[in-house]
């Protein structure tokens, strides 16, 4: 999959880039290897420094795969913070969870086995912070429920917005005109939700912010 940043700037920004630690340089190789989406570095860096400023009590990350940015985001959470992941790959569950333990994370990421489809509806209290980051057929019910879950002043961060590069594209290739139709609509429907101030930003594979203005 192509990246949405010009080539140069890309490897002229890697080159900047302070070595992460082991643990998290072993996981960008697994997914590499593996062909596992995980969020890009460099967004996983911004996702971070808006969980430590605004101190969440409460995350909640949809599409959690092997744990790559749920170890990134719980890193960032005070004592009593919690993150709740849901994920309804088995495999990736397991995988997740050795991570997790080898990260010493495992009282401050509980993972949520299932569906988000099924289990969103179902819960009941809110979240400070929420990750969005499943299949993108699924984004705008997810969107949804992110809603109504989501406390007033509460972040929402989305990825995968300018879907590698096909989002801007004249020219779509016919595997991903489907996706890319989806991506485009969600897109409108994210820059035009009332309840919410959000801007898509071009870092990564493009991801939206959005702050829960009013209910
Ligand atoms: C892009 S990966 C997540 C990457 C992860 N957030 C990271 O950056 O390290 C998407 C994951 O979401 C899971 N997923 C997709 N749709 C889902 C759904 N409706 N409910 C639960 N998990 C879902 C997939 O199984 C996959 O592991």
């Amino acid at each position: 999959m192509k990246g949405i940043v010009f080539a140069n700037q890309e490897k002229y920004l890697t080159t900047l880039r302070n070595k992460p630690d082991a643990l998290i340089a072993e996981m960008e190789e697994f997914a590499l290897e593996n062909q596992v989406p995980i969020l890009n570095w460099n967004a996983a860096e911004l996702l971070e420094m808006l969980v430590r400023n605004s101190k969440p009590k409460r995350v909640l990350e949809i599409g959690m795969a092997i744990g790559y940015s749920s170890i990134r985001i719980a890193r960032q959470l005070k004592k009593k913070s919690i993150l709740h992941a849901i994920e309804k790959s088995k495999v990736n569950i397991e995988l997740a969870a050795a991570y997790i333990d080898r990260a010493e994370l495992t009282d401050k990421i509980q993972i949520m086995e299932g569906d988000a489809l099924a289990i969103m509806p179902e819960m009941k209290k809110k979240y400070d912070f929420i990750f969005l980051d499943a299949d993108k057929q699924d984004y705008e019910k997810l969107f949804h429920y992110s809603l109504k879950l989501l406390k007033k002043n509460g972040i929402i961060f989305i990825d995968n917005l300018l879907w590698h590069g096909f989002a801007a594209a004249r020219n779509v290739p016919a595997k991903q005109k489907k996706s890319t139709q989806i991506i485009r609509e969600f897109n409108k429907l994210f820059l035009n939700t009332p309840s919410l101030q959000s801007t898509i930003i071009p870092v990564g594979d493009g991801v939206g912010i959005g702050i829960k203005v009013r209910k």
